[in-house]
């Protein structure tokens, strides 16, 4: 299948300066692919330009055949394209079914909310269990999921995940990922971004790095998670002695790259 999504030259940053310096990434129908890379490198501000929150100074958007660089935040949304921030974001004084409901609240054709409900609970068995209980006494795990499980309600066709799995105990986290790898069988494509760079590229078929504002390593989730200095870089191999950004360039690294770098979960 060919790419879903593509971000060509995309540049774009806040009052601050530049984040994104030219961003070029595909991102294929019904696969996972996971974006990781350094603490403030711009994975979140790449979501952001996909989602329509922020607009880019220059370079373009495609999905679906289309250029929707211009597009509000509602005409993507209405596009299926589906963005869960890092942040929590469900509603806590609310039960959780009507935070599932809620994120229909766009939608007016009934028939089509009680068909992707169904599709919701046979998905997501927490939804029907835990109906009643108020989305803020679920665990933190546990509202991942029905953040997830929320985005069915849009029919989405592309689901922008930022760090879902941050904060979570080993089990939830595991949960996390099998639900992501559900979504893909389900014909959902998915934009990752990952801190756990070693379980993001394990679920994802194709992975990218950012770094100094541009992608600057691609490959199969897999050849990246097998690639050494990837492993040095974020996998938690040992202490790294160069940057993705030098073996590309032959250039050694500033320390600042390096001191920037993650430690793994
Ligand atoms: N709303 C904003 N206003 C101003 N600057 C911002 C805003 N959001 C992010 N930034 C800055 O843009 C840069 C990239 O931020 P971004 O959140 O995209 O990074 P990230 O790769 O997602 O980092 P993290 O791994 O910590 O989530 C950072 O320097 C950040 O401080
Ligand atoms: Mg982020």
């Amino acid at each position: 299948m060919g790419a879903l999504l593509s971000l060509d030259g995309v540049v774009a940053g806040y009052n601050q300066g530049l984040v994104l310096k030219g961003v070029n990434l595909s991102v294929d129908a019904s696969e996972v692919t996971c974006l990781i890379g350094p603490n403030g490198a711009g994975k979140s501000t790449v979501l952001k330009t996909v989602s329509g929150l922020l607009k880019p100074i220059s370079g373009t958007v495609c999905f679906d055949s289309e250029d929707i660089t211009s597009l509000s935040t509602h005409e993507r949304l209405r596009r299926g394209i589906v963005h869960v921030p890092q942040d929590r974001s469900l509603f806590p004084a609310m039960t959780v079914w009507d935070n599932v409901l809620m994120g229909a609240h766009i939608v007016r054709d009934h028939a089509a909310i009680r068909s992707r409900l169904a599709t919701v609970v046979e998905m997501f068995p927490i939804v029907e269990r835990r109906r009643q209980a108020h989305a803020g006494s679920l665990s933190g795990g546990e509202q991942k999921i029905v953040e997830i499980a929320r985005t069915m309600m849009l029919d989405p066709k592309l689901i922008l995940l930022d760090e879902p799995s941050i904060g979570l105990d080993p089990r939830s986290r595991r949960l996390v990922f099998d639900t992501i790898r559900e979504l893909t069988k389900a014909g959902r494509t998915v934009l990752l971004v990952e801190q756990n760079a070693r379980s993001g590229l394990a679920v994802a078929q194709h992975g990218a790095i950012l770094e100094g504002g541009v992608v600057k390593l691609e490959g199969t989730g897999l050849s990246l998670l097998d690639d050494p200095l990837v492993a040095q870089l974020y996998l938690g191999a040992v202490a790294p002695t160069t940057s993705v950004a030098s073996r590309a360039t032959g250039v050694l690294p500033s320390p600042n790259s390096i001191s920037a770098l993650k430690e793994p979960q």
